[in-house]
């Protein structure tokens, strides 16, 4: 059993404490929008926040979120409008989108933290997300756009 806030409403996941977080989220929750890749923390598909920093959630146990703030694709912004979303609509950045929640999640992670971005911290903040398509440039190109706006 473990309790967090996930998207504003408090959860309540019974299940064993080691179960990997994003499970949770997907399988008893239902929200899939933060995606299976690798389960092994290497290509970022699965990135949610906690307390508002990116996390990887296959490799987050449930109870090491325990009575903390837990936010999905699905609650960064009630209107779909969070500057990040904004700026990947406006750079048409996805092309087959599997990767594309967890690019976003990452990104809102690294503007909450650091506004104004350099291309470096872009790209260092950017490098554990891997996609599969190639979509790179429009990453850091929404990154940048969306800076800005942030
Ligand atoms: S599925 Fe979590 S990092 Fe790849
Ligand atoms: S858009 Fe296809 S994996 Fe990134």
């Amino acid at each position: 059993m473990a309790r967090f806030t996930l998207n504003g409403v408090d959860t309540e996941i019974d299940a064993p404490p080691d179960m990997p977080l994003l499970w949770a989220i997907r399988d008893i929750a239902g929200l899939t929008g933060s995606k299976y890749g690798c389960g092994a923390g290497l290509c970022g598909a699965c990135t949610v926040h906690v307390d508002g920093k990116a996390v990887r959630s296959c490799v987050t146990t449930i109870d090491s979120v325990e009575g903390q703030t837990v936010t999905t694709i699905e609650g960064l912004s009630e209107d779909g409008n969070h500057p990040v979303q904004v700026a990947w609509r406006d750079m048409n950045v996805p092309q087959c989108g599997f990767c594309q929640a967890g690019q976003i999640m990452q990104a809102a992670s690294l503007l909450a933290e650091t506004p104004n971005p350099s291309d470096d911290e872009i790209l260092s903040a950017m490098s554990g997300n891997v996609c599969r398509c190639g979509c790179y440039q429009r990453i850091v190109a929404a990154v940048r756009e969306a800076s800005t706006g942030a």
